[in-house]
């Protein structure tokens, strides 16, 4: 047995021991509630943390998939009550923030791309650097900028939450149910109570910095400062009354009046202080959150995802056609783990990829585009020629190309650490199709939580997303970086909603995203390249080990790559560095009968449908 056999083999085990259950419970109380929605809190049993198996999921009229099967059985209601794919993503959101607080919620941002049966709509809720922001944020009085971790636990990296606007502006858009009602699910496991998972117990427990905050230590630690039991019943009433408040008077009640004063006076009163003001946090609902999706065709498909400052589907798609111009390898994958020759391919085509994105991706309303026009970067001709780069051995570390002969003042950004996020993907009764990646960056954002000022126990992460700014803003030779801070700027993500339609009819084809910080961009391609050129379903795809270059060493996932394989990456020139890479794919797909979903083994998601 391979050592990929053997897994699968424990993951059927644990399958049918620990995950299978979750299933088989029926729901218990079911509330009184306000609104028309009938929300039945599920049951919630201890899931497992780790790797946990997952079967894939067929449904055959809809299908959601997100990170926590809390969040996905409050879409899975939303969509039986007869709400939109929209409206399920909004209630998965505000879930999200209260059951795993750690990686989204009201205190971040995020990128939808929504399909409505004719058109993709974007819509970007990117955290917007403060007014008072400028470029020198995360220098010190020397010039010299501040430790990673200093910035990120710090109220420098509080940017000002696009996720309620996002979330509004989304309903407006598409939503079919009232607002209000898409909060009842949230409201209701606030007020009674979820059972604390045990990745966020976990993740409460490795986390050092988060009990120096008092509102957090008091509410995730007890009085020795020992992170919360898993399965303990956490009840958060400060977020159950943001929410109502929200819910009733709209999202004013977050962007002004008491919320908004609690967050500045969090990050103001932080002993590394921000420089947030209840003005910039009153100004984001105006932002014109409308984009436009960057559609591309790759074989038989259309690709589309989100642009600048994401850097995702440039990213991406700049790999897949550099790999398409390499001579094909006759055995990409064998026993479902990719082969030497395929990973040199791959990971020589990321770092061209990921050189450019380092020169020229940031927020286009502060940085051009080359040429004008971010599709050059995807130019055939261009990339044709970047592949001519590729050959049999290692190229080390790749220059940024020239594409269309553009000239660029902007120094290179040096990769820096970036982690977090969560990922849902939801196809409606209607087909309406939503791919939706959301952040407060790095695990629990900068560690600050708000009360919203209810003087209530519990209450929200504040995002840490200035950091996925350079820390620096300008190079070594004192060129720009062209993802410098600025005020009112949003910072370049990875974030990588994709959605995937056949390109002759336009047909549906796939929902798929990721978590995990700039290795979001591999994961994603993993999860393409394993649906729609190996031919797996969404479960085999985000199965898959993981693998990323981000132009320097080549990395592999910890417990899958043979002693072979690697020694075959070194002889090719490599540097191989073998670690965890901990994706957290969610995908659907469509197939002849309905729907094929898929969950990432590494956490707790899971795919509900009818
Ligand atoms: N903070 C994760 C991302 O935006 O890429």
């Amino acid at each position: 047995m391979t050592t990929f056999e053997i897994r699968r083999s424990v993951q059927i085990v644990l399958f049918v021991g620990l995950i299978l259950p979750f299933f088989l419970l029926t729901g218990c109380d079911q509330p009184e509630v306000e609104s028309g929605v009938t929300y039945t809190i599920p049951e919630q049993p201890e899931l497992p943390t780790g790797y946990n198996p997952k079967p894939g999921w067929s449904t055959s009229e809809f299908a959601v998939a997100a990170a926590n099967p809390l969040a996905t059985d409050a879409g899975y209601q939303i969509i039986r009550a007869g709400g939109s794919a929209i409206d399920a993503a909004i209630a998965v959101q505000l879930v999200l923030s209260l059951v795993e607080p750690q990686s989204s919620g009201i205190g971040g941002g995020a990128f939808i791309l929504a399909w409505d049966g004719d058109e993709i709509h974007a819509y970007n809720g990117r955290e917007t650097a403060p007014s008072a922001a400028d470029e020198n944020l995360f220098l010190d009085d020397d010039g010299t900028p501040l430790p990673y971790a200093s910035a990120v636990r710090s109220g420098l990296s509080v940017g000002v939450p696009g996720t309620f606007a996002l979330l509004k502006t989304a309903h407006e858009n598409h939503g079919i149910l009232p607002w209000e009602e898409l909060f009842t699910p949230a409201i209701l496991l606030a007020e009674n109570g979820f059972n604390l998972g045990p990745r966020l117990h976990s993740l409460l427990e490795n986390d050092e910095a988060l009990k120096n905050d008092d509102i957090a230590r008091a509410f995730y630690y007890d009085d020795e400062g020992n992170a919360l039991s898993t399965g303990t019943n956490l009840k958060n009433p400060a977020y159950a009354e943001i929410l109502r408040n929200v819910a009733q008077h709209g999202i004013s009640a977050f962007y002004e009046g008491s919320v908004a004063a609690d967050i500045v006076s969090r990050v103001s009163s932080h002993e590394r202080p921000g420089v947030i003001s209840e003005a910039d946090i009153a100004a984001y609902p105006a932002l014109d959150l409308r984009t436009e999706a960057m559609c591309n065709v790759w074989r038989e498909y259309e690709i589309c995802g989100f642009p600048p400052p994401s850097s995702g589907h440039i990213t991406i798609m700049q790999m897949l056609y550099i790999l398409e111009n390499l001579d094909p390898v006759d055995e990409p994958l064998a026993d479902s783990v990719p082969t030497a020759e395929w990973l040199h391919q791959f990971m020589e085509a990321s770092k061209l990829a990921f050189a450019d994105r380092n020169q020229y991706i940031a927020d286009p309303l502060f940085v051009e585009a080359p040429v004008g026009n971010w599709q050059s970067m995807l130019n055939s001709d261009y990339l044709a020629d970047r592949s001519t780069l590729v050959t049999d051995t290692s190229m080390g570390t790749a220059e940024p190309g020239n594409p269309g002969d553009f000239y660029s003042a902007y120094g290179v950004q040096i990769q820096q650490p970036e982690s977090g996020t969560s990922h849902i993907s939801i196809v409606d009764r209607d087909g309406n199709a939503v791919s939706m990646t959301t952040t407060i960056e790095s695990g629990f954002g900068s560690r600050i939580m708000s009360d919203g000022g209810t003087g209530l126990a519990g209450g929200f992460l504040l995002n840490n997303e200035l950091t996925d700014f350079s820390l620096t803003p300008t190079d070594d030779d004192g060129n720009p970086i062209a993802n410098r801070v600025e005020p009112g700027k949003r910072p370049r993500s990875s974030m990588s909603p994709t959605l995937v339609f056949k390109k002759d009819s336009g047909e549906f084809v796939a929902s798929v995203g990721s978590p995990g910080g700039a290795a979001i961009i591999h994961y994603t391609a993993k999860a393409l390249i394993g649906m729609l050129d190996w031919g797996l379903n969404a479960q085999e795809a985000i199965d898959l080990p993981n693998f990323a270059n981000f132009n320097g060493p080549s990395v592999l996932e910890e417990g899958y790559f043979s002693a072979s394989v690697i020694e075959a990456l070194e002889a090719m020139g490599h540097e191989v560095d073998v670690r965890a890479l901990t994706s957290g794919l969610q995908a659907i797909q469509r197939t002849d009968d309905g729907y094929f979903g898929g969950a990432d083994p590494r956490r707790e998601g899971v795919v509900m449908g009818d």
